[in-house]
């Protein structure tokens, strides 16, 4: 074992992460995790007054498909279907951690109050860590910030850590517009952060606020136990992208590295927005913001189309004021006798429990990779996880753990300061300034392609072509899946991780049939034609590389 000490703080998918890979390397980590329980957002107890973290409800859908929210070493089981539920990914996220006996290292019902640094810390760059039993220290979200009094500190355990990895999770404040009369609203209000399901609200007039995924999830929740029409109100508007595309296929599955990097926003919009049209007119019935998809905000459809062309979601635009129980828009309509209004307006994020110098300005961070401050002198703290972006943030996180075990096991040359900030700089200008809470939304897939060119795990096309020229391609025009990130480099395993690009290329939908497990594959045809693409596109590639091989061997 190395004798780096590393804190892990959270043992949600970030926290699980980040204890794999330092062990992988040979470190042997400590993850302190103040619920009884690891997953995060995933098996977070709603109810408990310490959680500091939302929960994923009981009826939640993924809005990432399984082929980009798996870790690339680990793969959900052969029958998971393309999009999990909400037990599924707490039974995957717990798998995951007794396959590679993560649990040891957790220690649960422990908050982590304080991280500071060391009186000698600009010479070894280590850290205090404070910590105590979460049944000593309430307040949840009712206490943001968490100011801890120095008498408080003093009751507290410290250790004193080489390395400390926050893993504590992004979305912990939950942020409410300032509505006139909401104050002197007599009915019930809630966050999403604390809702679990639409039983609680049977029989009820419902009004929820928002226009992003939980806004559109959580109204079609609702609907399910209210004979009520749910209202929601969409502020600025949204667009309503389907998960399920044409052939079944989930709707991250139609991204390819090609479209990244060749495509541009302009096309991307418009395909987005021939996806949203063609299952609901958005321009128009209204509710489409005046910024395209890709500066708006967006959801995730396919129930919610069907609620609102029966009018049981009703659309509202800007929400006012409330007179009483009566919701005002800005149009004028109104809404009378709410019961109960559910804001579903988003997070920020909490890192108060550190004392560094990094501040996130409407959730943007100055983070190497969105993991590493820039000014620090040391690269002993670490983020991970706290990034929020088009595409699945496990597959990032993932990558930020497998870069920093070898960047604190010196496995990895550590960045210069020129290239930290470069690197800051550089995921300024790929983002997409937004609407939100969180104004820059990372492509997290370019995230992804960055930090793996930097570990050596990039899948370059064209070593890739001289092994295998169909998955080449494959990698370069077919959707992107975590395992790519394991056919090269350092911990790669070819054999593996080919197949399961090929069997995930493959593989549109599973499905449990009385007689067992059915895989529904591509249309013969279409396959077919894919192939003699593949095999043309191969012999011209071939005939090129050889003559670049060839001119470099003269040359
Ligand atoms: C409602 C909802 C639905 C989502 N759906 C999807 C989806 O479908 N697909 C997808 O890819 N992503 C989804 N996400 C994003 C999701 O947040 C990430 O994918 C991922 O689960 C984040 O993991 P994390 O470990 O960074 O954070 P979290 O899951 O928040 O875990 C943080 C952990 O740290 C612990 N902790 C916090 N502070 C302390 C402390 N001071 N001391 C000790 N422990 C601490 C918490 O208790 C928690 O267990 C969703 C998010 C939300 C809110
Ligand atoms: N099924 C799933 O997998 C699922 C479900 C829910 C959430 N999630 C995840 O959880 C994270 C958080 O999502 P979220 O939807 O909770 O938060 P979010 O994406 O931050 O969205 C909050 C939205 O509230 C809007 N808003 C603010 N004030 C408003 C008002 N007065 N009226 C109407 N809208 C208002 C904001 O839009 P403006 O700034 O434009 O007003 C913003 O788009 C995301 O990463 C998401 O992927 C996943």
């Amino acid at each position: 074992m190395s004798s780096q000490s590393v804190c892990v703080v959270g043992a949600g998918v970030a926290g699980l992460a980040a204890i794999k890979e330092c062990k992988h390397v040979g470190l042997d980590p400590v993850c302190y995790e103040l619920n009884s329980d690891l997953g995060g957002i995933w098996t977070s107890d709603r109810d408990g007054p310490t959680s500091n973290t939302p929960c994923a409800w009981d009826n939640l859908i993924t809005n990432t498909s399984k082929f980009i929210m798996t870790f690339s070493d680990f793969n959900a089981a052969e029958d998971t279907p393309p999009y999990m539920t909400r037990p599924a990914v707490t039974e995957y996220f717990r798998s995951y951690a007794e396959h590679f006996r993560l649990t040891d290292h957790i220690r649960y019902n422990t908050r982590v109050i304080k991280v500071r640094k060391t009186t000698d810390h600009s010479l070894t760059g280590k850290w205090e860590v404070f910590t105590c039993p979460t049944s000593e220290f309430h307040g949840g979200d009712k206490r943001p910030g968490l100011e801890v009094h120095q008498e408080e500190l003093a009751r507290c355990h410290k250790e004193v850590f080489d390395v400390v990895l926050v893993c504590s999770g992004y979305f912990k404040i939950p942020q409410y517009p300032d509505i006139p009369g909401l104050d002197s609203f007599p009915g019930v209000v809630k966050h999403s952060f604390h809702y679990k399901s639409g039983i609680a609200f049977q029989g009820q007039k419902v009004l929820v606020v928002g226009n992003s995924f939980s806004a559109g999830d959580i109204a079609n929740d609702v609907s399910l136990y209210t004979e009520k029409p749910v209202d929601l109100t969409l502020g600025k508007g949204t667009w309503i992208l389907p998960r399920v595309q044409s052939g079944g296929c989930p709707a991250d599955r139609n991204n390819s590295r090609n479209d990244l990097y060749r495509g541009n926003e302009e096309k991307s919009n418009n395909r987005l927005i021939e996806y949203c049209q063609s299952r609901l007119d958005h321009i128009g019935s209204g509710i489409n913001p005046d910024q395209p998809p890709t500066r708006a905000a967006y959801m995730l459809g396919d129930e919610i189309y069907l609620k609102i062309l029966t009018d049981r979601v009703r659309i509202k635009d800007q929400l006012v004021r409330f007179d009483g129980s009566t919701a005002v828009f800005k149009s004028g309509m109104k809404t009378s006798g709410v019961d109960a209004v559910i804001f579903c307006t988003g997070y920020t994020g909490d890192i108060s429990f550190i004392e560094i110098d990094v501040s996130i300005d409407r959730g943007r961070m100055e983070l190497h990779n969105l993991m590493l401050p820039v000014n620090e002198k040391h690269h002993t703290l670490a983020f991970l996880g706290f990034l929020v972006g088009d595409g699945a943030p496990a597959q990032a996180i993932e990558l930020q753990a497998r870069y920093i075990a070898r960047l604190i096991t010196g496995k990895l040359a550590p960045p210069s300061k020129k290239a930290m900030k470069e690197n800051v700089e550089m995921i300024k200008n790929i983002s997409i300034m937004r609407n939100g809470m969180f104004t820059y939304k990372v492509p997290l897939l370019k995230l992804c392609d960055l930090i793996a060119c930097e570990i050596g795990v990039y899948p370059y096309f064209w070593r890739i072509f001289l092994r295998d020229p169909v998955l080449a391609f494959m990698v370069w025009y077919g959707p992107i899946f975590t395992a790519q990130y394991r056919l090269l480099g350092p911990d790669s395993d070819w054999d593996t991780a080919r197949a399961v690009c090929y069997r995930a290329n493959d593989v549109i939908t599973a499905n449990a049939s009385p007689r067992g497990k059915v895989n529904i594959k591509r249309d013969d045809v279409t396959a077919a034609r894919g192939k003699q693409f593949l095999l043309l596109a191969c012999s011209i590639s071939m005939l090129v590389a050889l003559g670049y091989m060839n001119y470099e061997s003269r040359s």
